[in-house]
């Protein structure tokens, strides 16, 4: 396939950045447009350019996209968490619905031919059956989800109306960092259960909270589905190829749920250390299950081939390992 040219907003962040190396491994050209509030712009490989700005700035956006010569935009910055949002949540709307309306001006006022979405398991609140089907109605327990959803919304909208096509691609819980070791998570503050009882167990970190163990699971800790970055980034492309035959809405995870105890117990065999804990009472808004169905995505040939928590585990340790500061000390 010839390289075609990709403007990716919040490419130097997390996921992002795993996407940014996924399309950049392909031959394919990438500007990153990010403002760089929790990226990094070291976690960019060579050769992408790097436009500091906000998705708000309708003017940078035009002078970026101007010269047409764009294929499709991948759209992952955002605010992206949940109790965060509980707290501020019109700062939720206008950084990422707000934001999203002038890139999806952009995109329609410049032709762009597609945009893929970082949606979430959010949009899905605390759905009862599980894993969680993609038909499954929306009903967003918390302003992130509600502004992801609103963003879903408007993208089915302008495809209805002005044919721009899209994905919105719902992630379960984003792990693990990329196998060749060039890219890994730094989040700040660090949320995530992995990175943080992979750096209790290194010491680098208090106690791990463990929030509940009293949930209606096997080992009365909550459940979620971990889906290696990597893979994410590969059903970006997939999904954006599939853009000709119209919108997709796809869940990405492995369908496979793993407790928080199962994923300390990983954690303490591949870092050969204890995961130091203190018991926290559960979190408010906390579903104990969350598990994919990624039906469609599966159907469309994405597999996860990173999916074992082994691998997922192992490959955050390396990163983390070798990036004791992350991006800040390398
Ligand atoms: N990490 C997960 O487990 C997970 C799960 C579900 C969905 N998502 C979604 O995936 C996307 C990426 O998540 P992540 O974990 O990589 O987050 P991240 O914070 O690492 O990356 C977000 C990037 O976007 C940039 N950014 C944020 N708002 C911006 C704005 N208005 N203008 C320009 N740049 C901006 C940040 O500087 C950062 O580089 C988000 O949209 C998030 O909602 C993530």
């Amino acid at each position: 396939m010839t390289a075609r040219r990709f403007l990716v907003t919040g490419g130097a962040g997390y996921v992002g950045s795993h996407c940014v190396l996924a399309l950049r491994d392909r031959g394919d050209e990438v500007t990153v447009l990010d403002d760089l509030t929790s990226g990094h712009a070291a976690a960019l490989p060579p050769g992408v350019r790097l436009v500091e700005a906000q998705v708000e700035d309708a003017a940078t956006l035009d002078a970026v996209l101007a010269d047409g010569s764009f294929h499709g935009v991948f759209h992952f910055a955002a605010l992206s968490q949940v109790g965060e949002s509980m707290a501020e949540p019109l700062r939720y709307f206008a950084r990422n619905t707000g934001a999203a309306i002038t890139l999806i001006e952009a995109c329609r006022r410049h032709g762009i031919g597609g945009l893929v979405l970082s949606s979430t398991a959010a949009v899905y609140g605390e759905a009862a059956a599980q894993p969680i089907a993609e038909d499954t109605r929306p009903n967003p327990s918390s302003p992130y989800g509600e502004s992801k959803r609103a963003v879903e919304a408007m993208l089915h909208w302008a495809w209805t109306a002005h044919r721009l096509p899209y994905a919105a691609l719902r992630y379960f819980n984003a792990a693990g960092a990329d196998p060749g070791g060039r890219a890994g998570e730094d989040h700040r503050p660090e949320t995530h259960l992995i990175p943080l009882a992979i750096d209790a167990a290194l010491g680098r970190r208090p106690p791990l909270r463990l929030f509940g163990t009293d949930w209606p699971t096997e080992d009365g800790t909550c459940i979620r589905d971990y889906v290696h970055v990597t893979d994410l980034a590969a059903a970006h492309l997939i999904a954006f190829d599939r853009l000709a035959g119209g919108p997709v809405t796809w869940n990405l995870g492995t369908g496979h749920g793993h407790s928080v105890r199962s994923v300390l117990a990983e954690v303490e065999r591949a870092a050969g250390r204890p995961v130091p804990v203190e018991l926290a009472p559960r979190r408010p808004g906390d579903p104990a299950r969350l598990v994919a169905a990624s039906a469609r995505a599966q159907a469309a040939g994405w597999r996860p081939r990173h999916a074992a928590l082994a691998e997922i585990v192992s490959t955050a340790l390396d990163w983390r390992r070798s990036h004791p500061g992350g991006y800040g000390q390398c």
